[in-house]
């Protein structure tokens, strides 16, 4: 067997069948993992594992909804039943944005209640799926929860639901990180960045469940961004250039960060650490907030 870290793993990826999620499949299985990847797109699951299985990687590929803990559990289960030998890495990764824009107080409770059954309810369902597992197995063993600096450090003025959802991922994160330091589980804050991810995250309507549409929708978020593109076409608009990353890039630096042990699996640019810093002297001088985004 090869001295790979990640040769001989099992890994669990949720929301694996799209952006960044594929990206840590892939990443994983070339470097010898198993890997189980769960998302509720049945099109691109499809895809997905036809991909997977023609690069030779050992893949089980199911149909999963992280705002359900009986499909967590039943991913956990099938997991299992096909690798007795345990779990060793789970990506709780998936997640979407409501295409919120306009007022708060005008927002639809549909696109709340969907984004936080998701975004929040999510990583809490894979945890009580997942964490009694690697505890039990007591080894090494690694459960990364995928945030976003937008909610973890910046408020993004223009995507409060989504803001809500991964500040609430990042306190959840922390907090599972001190409650395992006297384990064998290593908890990873997974940052997708250092720009806008090229991913599916600005059409996540395309899942939007049947009894979250909004009445009177279309195919296009309130916002107007239902791509990358169309967040470049939007920057051109104003004279900007909108840098964006590749989705391997962050799978790549996620497993470095994990083989060597970091909680924060993050990379950033000078442009945002200087935002994180003019936050950090706003608090401390008591200034009145300003709004600031990670990723543009
Ligand atoms: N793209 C970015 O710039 C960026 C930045 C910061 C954080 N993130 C985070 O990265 C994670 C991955 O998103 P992405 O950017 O790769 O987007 P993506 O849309 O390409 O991938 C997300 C996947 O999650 C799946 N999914 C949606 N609802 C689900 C559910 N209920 N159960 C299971 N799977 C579900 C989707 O079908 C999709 O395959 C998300 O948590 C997102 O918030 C992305």
């Amino acid at each position: 067997m090869s001295n790979d870290y990640f040769s001989g793993k099992v890994a669990v990826i949720t929301g694996g069948a799209s952006g960044v999620g594929r990206s840590l499949a892939f990443a994983l299985g070339r470097r010898g993992a198993a890997v189980a990847v769960g998302d509720v797109d049945a099109k691109a699951l499809g895809d997905t594992e036809t991909a997977l299985h023609d690069e030779g990687i050992t893949a089980l590929v199911q149909h999963c909804d992280v705002s359900s803990p009986e499909s967590l559990k039943a991913m956990a289960d099938a997991t299992l039943a096909a690798h007795s030998g345990g779990i060793d890495i789970v990506f709780a990764n998936a997640g979407i944005s409501a295409g919120e824009s306009g007022k708060m107080w005008e927002y639809s409770m549909h696109d709340w209640q969907w984004c936080l059954n998701v975004n929040m309810w999510g990583p809490i369902h894979s945890i009580n799926a997942f964490m009694p597992i690697l505890i039990a197995q007591d080894r090494p063993a690694h459960f990364s929860i995928t945030g976003s600096g937008n909610g973890a450090f910046l408020v993004y003025p223009d995507a409060p639901i989504y803001t809500v959802s991964k500040a609430a991922v990042h306190a959840i994160t922390e907090g599972l990180h001190y409650q395992t330091l006297d384990t064998p589980v290593k908890i990873h804050a997974l940052f997708p960045g250092p720009h806008v991810v090229e991913t599916g995250l600005f059409n996540s309507g395309r899942v939007r469940p049947s009894e979250f549409v909004k009445p009177g929708a279309t195919d296009k978020n309130e916002s107007g961004i239902s791509s990358v593109d169309d967040m470049k076409r939007m920057a051109a608009e104003y004279g900007m250039e909108l840098e964006t990353t590749h989705p391997d890039e962050v799978a790549a630096n996620a497993l470095r960060c994990m083989e060597r042990g970091d909680f924060w699996m993050m990379e950033t640019t000078p442009e945002t650490e200087a935002k994180f810093e003019r936050r950090h002297q706003m608090i401390m001088q008591r200034q009145n907030p300003v709004p600031e985004v990670v990723g543009t």
